[in-house]
């Protein structure tokens, strides 16, 4: 593991591996852009990034869309994405059963900050090899997807964005 503040690039999927490639200083009108951009996000399904950790971090947000602590609550709880509270406590009162093989999330907000809990949602594995919780933001090493599946990761980059604006918000005060 690289030494604390040493940025180490993590591969991940970028949308210009899924769909075609811009050259920087490439001009094109507005709308060809766009349809190009749209063409290439359908391609990859999510907003895809590509993310850069710095010491126990990642500093910048995996998405540029404004992140959303609601929807971030709703895909934490999905059984089909995030599904969190099969590992962890959390402020959900409707999941089915609340997990302890990970550590209480009730209050996470109050101990890291947004860019630590986004590392640890993204790519928990950067920190500890060997945990059981899986690398939410990234596709390599999930066996046993069905072949759609194949080489996408869990969470789109908006999903991660919303759950790390809900884990931030959470200071114990949530029933
Ligand atoms: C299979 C079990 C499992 C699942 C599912 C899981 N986690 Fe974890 N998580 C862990 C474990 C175990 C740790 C403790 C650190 C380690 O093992 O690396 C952890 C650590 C964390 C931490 C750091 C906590 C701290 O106190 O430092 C955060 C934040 C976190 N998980 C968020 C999530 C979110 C959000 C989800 C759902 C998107 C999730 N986890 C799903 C098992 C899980």
């Amino acid at each position: 593991m690289p030494a604390a503040g040493t940025p180490a690039p993590v591969p991940m999927p970028s949308v210009s591996d899924m769909g075609p490639t811009l050259h920087p200083g490439a001009r094109l009108p507005g709308s060809i852009l766009a349809l190009l951009l749209t063409l290439a996000a359908g391609a990859a399904r999510a907003d895809c990034a590509t993310f850069e950790i710095v010491g126990d971090g990642i500093p910048l947000p995996l998405s540029q869309q404004t992140a959303d602590a609601d929807a971030g609550r709703q895909a934490a709880a999905d059984r089909q994405r995030g599904d969190c509270s099969i590992c962890h406590q959390l402020p959900l009162p409707n999941a089915r059963f609340h997990g302890n093989v990970g550590p209480d999330l009730s209050a996470i907000g109050a101990r890291l900050t947004p860019p630590q809990i986004r590392l640890r949602v993204a790519a928990n594995r950067h920190l500890n090899p060997e945990s059981v919780m899986p690398d939410y933001g990234i596709s390599r090493d999930r066996h046993q997807v069905a072949e759609a599946f194949a080489g996408q990761p869990i969470l789109t980059a908006r999903e991660i964005e919303d759950i790390v604006a809900w884990l931030a918000s959470l200071d114990g005060s949530e029933p």
